[in-house]
């Protein structure tokens, strides 16, 4: 089957469950989740309902589509996203980007937990994402192009969007936040990084290091949506600290999700 012609099947059956206006998708990182719980007037489809899906298998993330409204936007959040490091396809990767333009999405809010490698970062803060490193050698968009859904060289001046930046460092400011800016490097993972890698990626330009976030953006990107980034530092990355959990990333993420909760509540209200 041709991507138009999964992407119409899974719409499909998502109109049927109920699914029907769409504004903004949301991409909810490990443990940012239970932001999809104060949808009102929630359609939860589990991923396994929804055909042409990929499976999710790290635990602490739910997978499962929410819908409904969120601060006056009609929203379809995904609770727990696809990582190239699960051994999925770049292209599942980016599949439900796809569904969220095919649903009428005109934005996606794209959320991760991640390692600072600045030094002025501290674990806890919020970063609001700036641009990106592809380090992950890999691109959703190699292949044949679905010229119907976007060109074959896209740009990525512009990938995160400056309007949505600005408003959301309003809002940042209004809520007593201090949200710090940067640029996030992918990696594949699912090791963390070496100290040296840290290192290399503080001198290439990175402020932050993860394993997602790149390939969905990239995709919406092509397909023409309008980008808003939020990383959660939830430790400072290898050799910056003396050792890395993701007990530690769980507990930072417990300990800042009301903030990153208000932030990106407050922004897509006015976006
Ligand atoms: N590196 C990569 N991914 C991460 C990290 C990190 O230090 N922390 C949370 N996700």
């Amino acid at each position: 089957m041709s991507l138009i012609e999964r992407l119409e099947e899974t719409k499909r059956t998502l109109r049927l469950i109920g699914v029907h206006e769409v504004e903004v998708g949301l991409i909810l990182g490990s443990g940012l989740g239970e932001l999809a719980e104060e949808i009102e007037n929630a359609v939860i489809i589990p991923y396994e309902q929804i055909p042409n899906f990929p499976i999710s298998t790290v635990t602490g993330h739910a997978g499962r589509l929410v819908y409904g409204t969120l601060r006056g936007k009609k929203v379809i959040a995904m609770q727990g996203r696809f990582h190239y490091y699960e051994g999925h396809t770049m292209d599942s990767i980016v599949y439900p980007v796809r569904v969220m333009k095919d649903l009428g999405a005109h934005s996606i809010i794209v959320t991760n937990a991640c390692g600072g490698c600045n030094e002025s970062f501290v674990a806890g803060d919020l970063m609001l994402i700036q641009d990106h490193i592809n380090f992950m050698g890999a691109n959703p968009l190699v292949g044949k192009n679905e010229d119907a859904f976007g060109p074959r060289f896209p740009d990525l001046s512009h990938a995160y969007d400056a309007e949505y930046q600005i408003i959301t460092k309003a809002v940042a400011e209004e809520l007593n936040l201090n949200l710090k800016e940067g640029v996030y490097m992918g990696f594949r993972g699912p090791t963390y990084e070496t100290p040296a890698e840290v290192r290399f990626a503080r001198i290439v330009g990175a402020d932050a290091v993860g394993m997602s976030t790149v390939p969905e953006v990239i995709a919406a990107v092509h397909c023409g949506l309008r980008v808003l980034g939020i990383s959660l530092i939830t430790n400072m990355a290898a050799g910056m600290q003396a050792n890395l959990s993701h007990d530690e990333v769980i507990e930072t993420t417990n300990r800042v999700k009301v903030q990153f909760k208000s932030l990106v509540k407050e922004t897509l209200n006015r976006i």
